[in-house]
């Protein structure tokens, strides 16, 4: 696994899974019409999305798969607390993926991007699949935006700002990741290469308005906090001043207390199914690409 100490962002992961589970929910009836016996969340985290998969198709045996045992401790007891199916094995991604196949649904939540080599672990997962089989991956989509452009202290545009150090930090750890290959992200071109067809892909908005209720607003302030911590030698001093004093528990203008804090984000899902005949769809889809 790479240098992110993904155990300690548990509650973050947690709550924001749950802040944007109207995406999952959109994205899972994308698939409802299907049956598959077997499922496996890659990089399932706290298990948010596992859950609801579990909830989703419960004839299924869904497993949650990720390198963090911590996380995947989580994601029992999220299962059990909700009272679904849910099984958990620990692997390293990618080269623990051999031994999970095979599947008839896989769906990889914001994971092949911490993988040095997308296109490899793309192929990986195309290959578990069982003949028929579906895989989702979501990647990309649009960065969240929480604060109104003019905060009333500071300099106007800070959302803009952070955004922009979040895409620069996303491409020095894709660039020291161990094994990164550098590839044109073009996430459906990829997933054709993996030798899927029907390859689609759709966006979801998740839209929390202000005022914010009280689970999105934690969520907004783990963010928040996440990214005062990361972009320390990114931001300038005022913008630094700023995130102190929006962080600022007592300050009536921080995040705990403010009335125009909102949640808009927006997530990619792109949708490939292995053909009935994997020899054919590969061929085809090598021979365009
Ligand atoms: C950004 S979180 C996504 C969690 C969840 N899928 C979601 O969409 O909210 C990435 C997850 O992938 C796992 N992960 C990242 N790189 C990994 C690797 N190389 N091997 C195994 N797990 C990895 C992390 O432990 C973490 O749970």
């Amino acid at each position: 696994m790479n240098d992110f100490d993904w155990a300690a962002m548990a509650d973050m992961l947690e709550r924001e899974g749950e802040t944007h589970s109207p995406y999952v929910r959109q994205a899972f009836e994308e698939l409802a019409h299907l049956t598959p016996r077997r499922i496996l969340d890659i990089g399932s985290g706290p298990g948010v999305a596992a859950c609801r998969l579990a909830q989703t198709f419960p004839q299924a045996e869904v497993t949650a798969v990720d390198g963090s045992p911590e996380l995947l401790e989580r994601a029992g007891r999220r299962a059990h607390r909700l009272g679904v199916r849910l099984r958990t094995h620990v692997a390293e991604f990618p080269e623990g993926l051999a031994d999970l196949g095979p599947a008839d649904l896989i769906w990889s939540g914001q994971v092949v991007h911490h993988v040095g080599d997308q296109q490899d672990a793309l192929d990986r997962l195309a290959g578990l699949l069982e003949p028929g089989g579906h895989l989702a991956i979501v990647e990309g989509g649009l960065p969240p935006h929480w604060l109104p452009r003019d905060l009333g202290f500071g300099r106007p545009g800070l959302q803009d700002r952070l955004a922009a150090a979040m895409a620069e930090r996303f491409s020095r750890m894709r660039a020291e990741l161990p094994g990164t290959v550098a590839v044109v992200e073009d996430w459906p071109g990829m997933l054709r290469a993996a030798g899927l067809t029907d390859v689609r892909s759709r966006t979801f908005l998740v839209d929390h308005p202000a005022p914010l209720a009280d689970g999105p607003r934690q969520s907004v302030r783990q963010a928040l906090e996440r990214h005062r911590k990361t972009l320390t030698e990114d931001l300038d001093a005022e913008d630094l001043a700023t995130l102190d004093r929006l962080l600022d528990p007592a300050d009536p203008a921080g995040v705990d207390r403010r009335a125009d804090l909102f949640l808009l984000t927006a997530k990619t899902v792109h949708f490939g199914r292995r053909g009935d005949s994997r020899t054919d769809s590969r061929t085809d889809s090598r021979t365009d690409s």
